[in-house]
């Protein structure tokens, strides 16, 4: 299954990943989470990468594609992949485009996550991230046992920094000027689902599985 996850910042493409990887057995690829895992090792990637993602702005395309195409070049890849937050830009879909083609590869489908932009802005800044594991939470929505504290591996859950109210607003102006084409672009080549990101997970869950196929 060769897939991405589509949809505003906030819309639940990491909660709905990591519930799809396993169903498909396929890897994870989130740009997002790559950045900010070189942020947290302090790589030179990282340095260049937060600049952009702190103000809620994308991170030049070249970059992106560099990091995400070498990451498809991996064996695990091979039959399948998720991607997550990749491609942003009408640019990116195109040189990922050309990379399945030159691999003889074809995207199965694009799942286009929708949800209201009232709704985003109270999932962003009520998420809260394990510092350890990276696991998700939400404040109100799906809580942690112990408040602060991960249910899955004890670390302590913090706020992301583009989670403010101001970053948060940014990230969905970015998404709907830069990233919003993309649905366009999707449908247009006949690959596009679309899928109300707004129910409880295991609702839109099942949603994405029925377009994906068992
Ligand atoms: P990235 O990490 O990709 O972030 P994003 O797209 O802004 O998406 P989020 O992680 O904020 O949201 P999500 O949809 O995964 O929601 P989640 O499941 O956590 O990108 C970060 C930055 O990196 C970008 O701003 C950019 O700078 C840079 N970047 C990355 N890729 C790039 C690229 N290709 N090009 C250029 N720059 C790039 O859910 C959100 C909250 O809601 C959670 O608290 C969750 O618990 C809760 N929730 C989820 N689903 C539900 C539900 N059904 N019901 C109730 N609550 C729910
Ligand atoms: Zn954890």
């Amino acid at each position: 299954l060769r897939t991405i996850l589509l949809g505003p910042p906030g819309a639940g493409k990491g909660t709905q990943a990591e519930k799809i990887v396993e169903k498909y057995n396929i890897p994870h690829i989130s740009t997002g989470d790559i950045f900010r895992d070189n942020i947290k090792n302090g790589t030179e990637l990282g340095k260049k990468a937060q600049e952009y993602m702190n103000k809620g702005e994308l991170v030049p395309d070249d970059l992106v594609i560099e990091i995400a195409t070498d990451r498809l070049l991996k064996d695990d890849c091979k039959n399948g992949f998720l991607l997550d937050g990749f491609p942003r830009t009408v640019y990116q879909a195109e040189k990922l485009d050309a990379f399945l083609e030159a691999h003889g590869q074809e995207l199965d489908k694009v799942i286009d996550l929708e949800v209201g932009e009232d709704l985003l802005m109270i999932r962003l800044t009520g998420r809260r991230v394990c510092k350890a594991c990276g696991a998700s939470y939400h404040v109100v929505n799906i809580p942690p046992k112990k408040e602060g504290i991960c249910d899955k591996c004890g670390g302590e859950l913090i706020q992301r920094p583009d989670d403010n109210a101001e970053t948060a607003k940014n990230r969905i102006d970015v998404y709907n000027e830069q990233t919003r084409p993309l649905v366009d672009y999707y449908e247009k080549a006949g690959k596009l689902a679309s899928i109300d990101g707004s129910t409880p997970l295991e609702q839109t869950f099942k949603d994405i599985v029925a377009a994906l196929g068992e």
